[in-house]
């Protein structure tokens, strides 16, 4: 066991990449470091992280914000959930905790946004507290080396990783360990073709000597997605457009977006025509929608979008519109955040 981790943090000395949030202790840097990386690449993450850093340099600056700054900086990673848990845990310890970040994992955990990841990350990389981080890349690492055919969805199996790992963990480097470890997956031990040939650990890899790289870790369950119907109303007036802010418990709360009939299934442009929210919209006229619709499918962790832009061009701006739609130039758009899917439409039909 010792050996193992000892070679592995002499491994990560010599091959480790320069990322700008291993040269801090700083809870802070390092609680938004990973919270980008939960869902980007690192190559993506890191302008991102400057980004966000650049505009919010400590917590007090994110608690002060407006949510709808932090949304904007946010804007492109999405699962914007995470950027609204921030915003709300920041306010959480600079209101009630005297700015300061809580020290050891269990009470990390118990802000918002803060599972048992995060909390482990925070624990270890900013205290030095002997937690093992387990991602994705430390679930193949494991797996492969030690044979464990476990899920790593079901709380047993994440019970057996977690173990493992706490067996192995460095305790007087914790911090430099759980990188190492992440480091290994994630340079070496990748998906698929990983560098076995140059492989320290090739003696000794339960995977390697059985020809079972392919298959470990154990594939996950697919799980079936939501399909959702979005109908996005593009209102267009002269050289303007509509949008308004998503306020329900759903993806993209707080983001703004075109005028939006939902359905669950497929709908026909007469079913959109009579739907209330139409017939809300447009109370006294009855716009042409121009018959080029846009399609994008727009795929998330747990559902798909099947999105239609119908674009429909209005005579005038009062009369009949909603009161909650907002009247903007294309050139004013940056100062609203907007799910990624609506960004991309427009930047093919402007
Ligand atoms: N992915 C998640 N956390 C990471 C970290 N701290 N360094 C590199 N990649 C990561």
């Amino acid at each position: 066991m010792r050996n193992i981790s000892k070679n592995l943090i002499i491994w990560y000395s010599q091959f480790k990449r320069d990322l700008p949030w291993r040269n801090t202790s700083d809870p802070y840097l390092i609680w938004v470091s990973e919270i980008i990386l939960q869902q980007t690449q690192v190559d993506q993450g890191i302008s991102y992280y400057f980004n966000f850093i650049k505009t919010f340099p400590n917590i007090q600056s994110l608690a002060q914000a407006n949510i709808d700054e932090v949304l904007n900086i946010w804007q492109g990673l999405g699962y914007y959930s995470r950027a609204r848990n921030m915003y709300h845990t920041a306010n959480v310890i600079v209101n009630s905790l005297n700015d300061k970040f809580p020290e050891n994992f269990i009470e990390l955990k118990k802000l918002k946004g803060i599972g048992d990841y995060t909390a482990a990350a925070i624990a270890s990389f900013s205290f030095k507290e002997p937690i093992p981080v387990v991602d994705g890349n430390v679930f193949r690492v494991l797996s492969r080396l030690y044979g464990i055919f476990e899920s790593t969805q079901t709380s047993n199996g994440k019970k057996t990783f977690y173990n493992k790992a706490l067996d192995l963990i460095d305790q007087k480097q914790p911090d430099v360990f759980n990188q190492a470890m992440m480091e290994f997956g994630a340079l070496q031990c990748t998906p698929t073709n990983p560098n076995c040939n140059l492989c320290i650990f090739k003696s000794i890899c339960f995977a390697y000597n059985r020809g079972l790289i392919s298959e470990l870790p154990l594939k996950k369950q697919k799980i079936k997605k939501r399909e959702r119907y979005f109908y996005f109303l593009h209102l267009i007036y002269k050289d303007t457009f509509f949008i308004e802010k998503r306020t329900s418990q759903d993806i993209w709360k707080l983001l703004h977006q075109f005028p939006l009939i939902e359905s669950d299934s497929e709908i026909s442009i007469d079913e959109i025509v009579n739907h209330k929210l139409w017939n809300k919209i447009f109370k006294n006229i009855n716009p042409k929608i121009n018959s080029n619709i846009v399609k994008k499918k727009h795929v998330l962790s747990h559902q798909i979008i099947h999105a239609n832009f119908l674009k429909i061009e209005v005579p005038s701006t009062n009369e009949f519109i909603d009161k909650n739609l907002i009247n903007i130039h294309l050139e004013d758009l940056n100062k609203y955040s907007i799910p990624r899917l609506i960004d991309r439409y427009l930047n093919d039909n402007k």
